[in-house]
């Protein structure tokens, strides 16, 4: 529910424990506006999900715990914090507010797509903590429902609930499924420090304010091509559409990633961009064996913290147990 919906009374279900991969994803295209009042940017973006995921495993607490939320990494990550300021906390405290249940939950989360990498692994784990304790509480939310409450929680929540490909618009929030043919082969070279999101688009205003030519007001549109290579499942011709305005901010923030790019370039790539903010780069390559070859030239040449190899596109977040 929006605003105004009454609050429902929580349901007894006989769940004692739901787990929900997410996906994270990659930015084919991201055409970013001018700045609203806001501080948000208008975008254009076409998400595609990959098979790195994570994984939320709900369980409900002792009597004595009750309306708390705990959060547990099964590998302790100083990067990413376990009190209320993580998203799937958050998330969670959200939908038990918005749905007016006591119940507490116990989050354990299982991370694989790269923290702050600009692969919103953070925003999976929102959706995911969303679609779990919807489960284990039976608070009932429908999909739309969950999808609102997403976008209250950041732009890049609600895509992973959809998964596969999709348009973005207004902040990339609002979205509309692409027709997708056929599997991307992509290898993710990360880097061991992350790049804030806020920072990297503050760094594109700072550019655009000194380019002769400004930003336009409105984002572009998604090209044709895209969407034509995307129908075809052409992964060359998609190689040649990729597109993200954030890129320029990112290189300019991280000069070192550039030479990421052209070794997976001249390693087999068909095109290397920055995925979202960065610092993540996304290799696209013609076949698996191809994935290969790149991911281990960029592992053997010390440039990256880590190459990853993930197919796309895959579904969005789902109980699996
Ligand atoms: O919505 P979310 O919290 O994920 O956004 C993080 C930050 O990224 C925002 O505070 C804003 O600085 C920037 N952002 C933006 N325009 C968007 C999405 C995010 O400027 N459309």
């Amino acid at each position: 529910p929006g605003t105004g919906a009454a609050p429902r009374p929580p349901r007894s279900g006989s769940m004692t424990k739901v787990r929900v991969e997410a996906p994270g994803k990659v930015n084919l295209f991201l055409s970013a506006g001018a700045p609203a009042a806001d501080g948000y940017h208008p975008l254009t973006t076409v998400f595609q999900a990959v098979r790195l995921i994570e994984t939320v495993t709900a369980r409900r607490q002792a009597a004595d715990l009750h309306g708390t939320i705990t959060l547990t990494l099964d590998e302790p990550d100083p990067d990413v914090p376990t009190d209320e300021t993580n998203l799937a906390v958050r998330a969670a405290a959200l939908l038990a507010e918005t749905a007016g249940v006591g119940d507490g939950v116990d989050l354990l989360l299982r991370k694989r797509v790269p923290v702050a990498g600009g692969m919103a692994g953070g925003s999976a784990d929102a959706a995911a903590a969303l679609l779990a304790c919807n489960a284990l509480w039976g608070t009932g939310l429908s999909l739309t429902e969950l999808t609102e409450l997403a976008a209250r929680l950041g732009a890049d929540v609600p895509f992973p609930l959809l998964g596969a490909t999709a348009v973005g618009h207004g902040r990339g929030d609002r979205l509309t499924p692409l027709m997708a043919r056929g599997t991307y082969h992509w290898v993710f070279a990360t880097a061991a420090e992350g790049l804030s999101t806020p920072a990297v688009f503050r760094r594109f205003d700072e550019l655009a304010e000194a380019s002769p030519t400004g930003v336009a007001a409105a984002p572009a549109e998604v090209p044709a091509s895209l969407t034509a290579a995307l129908r075809d499942g052409d992964a060359a011709a998609l190689a040649a559409a990729l597109h993200n305005d954030l890129q320029a901010a990112a290189l300019d923030l991280r000069p070192q990633l550039a030479d990421v790019m052209a070794l997976a370039e001249s390693a087999g790539a068909l095109r290397a961009i920055v995925s979202g903010s960065g610092p993540t780069i996304a290799a696209l390559a013609p076949d698996p064996a191809a994935a290969m070859r790149v991911a281990n030239a960029l592992n053997a040449s010390g440039l990256v913290a880590e190459a990853l190899r993930a197919d796309a596109p895959v579904a969005g977040a789902r109980v699996v147990g």
